[in-house]
């Protein structure tokens, strides 16, 4: 019996990466889930078996968030998946695709930050907007956000900004539902090893010197991210609601000292 059987989660952006982390995690614990993703069939189809081949229950719903009716077009697949499974419903939503730019404010054009605000912003509102009717009392909401939201860093400006508003929904949210007994949490990793990072989590020098700017002194793996998303969707994490859990493996905490 995993701690999850009977429920149904929805992850998007689960075809690669911390998402493909987060579907596999709450897949092992029993839940059904929607892998949602916005174009990578093949990595879709990938996270759907890898979570079959360990007896475990998904299907994948394409949405590419950013154009016209993507939101409908996910819900419309999920419904339907979730009919054809069994089921109804949805205990668990984690949103977590995003998209990053690596632009200064001398370099972000308008275009790339409506599309930086649609995807990392507008979409997760209205995914929770046309979720809640879905959503059981007892559910939870991670809304996947970001540790460069505490860290200056003039050359991400855009994402910085986006994933700031994300994780400003998460205290109304959870004081809205939570009378319901459904959490709102924001999860902010740290730099993690996916294809959104491997420009620069392939380059010895570059991770050397993100290494030394955590306590824990390593770069992150999808599956510490995960780990962290599934206790907050778990039974255990009932009492926590509201928050914002930096998971970067204390990255810039202060001057680190020898000895
Ligand atoms: N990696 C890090 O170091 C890091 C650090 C802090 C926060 N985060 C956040 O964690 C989340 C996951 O990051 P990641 O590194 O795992 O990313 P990733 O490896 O680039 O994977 C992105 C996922 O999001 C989906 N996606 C991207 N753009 C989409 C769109 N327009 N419409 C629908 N789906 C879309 C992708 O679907 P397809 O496979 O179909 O393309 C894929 O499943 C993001 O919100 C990111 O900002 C990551």
């Amino acid at each position: 019996m995993g701690e999850l059987d009977g429920r149904t989660a929805l992850v998007t952006g689960g075809s690669r990466g911390i998402g493909r982390a987060v579907a596999l995690r709450l897949a092992a614990e029993g839940a059904l889930v929607v892998v949602h993703y916005g174009g990578n069939d093949a990595a879709a189809e990938e996270t759907v078996a890898l979570i079959a081949k360990v007896g475990g229950r998904a299907f994948a719903v394409q949405a590419r968030f950013g154009e016209s009716g993507a939101v409908d077009r996910l819900f419309e697949g999920l419904t339907a998946g979730l009919g054809s499974h069994g089921a109804d419903g949805l205990d668990i939503l984690v949103n977590n695709a995003g998209i990053h730019s690596a632009s200064s404010i001398g370099q972000l054009t308008e275009e790339e930050f409506e599309r930086l605000l649609a995807v990392n912003v507008s979409t997760p509102i209205f995914v929770i907007q046309r979720a809640l009717p879905l959503l059981r009392d007892g559910g939870r909401i991670v809304n996947m956000a970001s540790a460069a939201t505490r860290i200056a860093d003039p050359r991400q400006i855009g994402y910085t900004v986006t994933k700031t508003a994300l994780a400003a929904l998460g205290a109304s949210l959870a004081n809205e539902l939570g009378r319901r007994g459904i959490t709102v949490n924001t999860v902010n990793p740290g730099v993690v090893r996916t294809d959104m990072t491997a420009g620069y989590t392939n380059v010895p020098e570059a991770v050397a010197g993100l290494e030394s700017l955590t306590a824990l002194g390593r770069l992150g793996e999808p599956e510490d991210i995960a780990d962290v998303v599934g206790f907050l969707a778990g039974p255990q994490g009932r009492w926590v609601t509201g928050q914002i859990i930096d998971v970067s493996g204390g990255t810039y905490l202060g001057p680190i000292t020898a000895g």
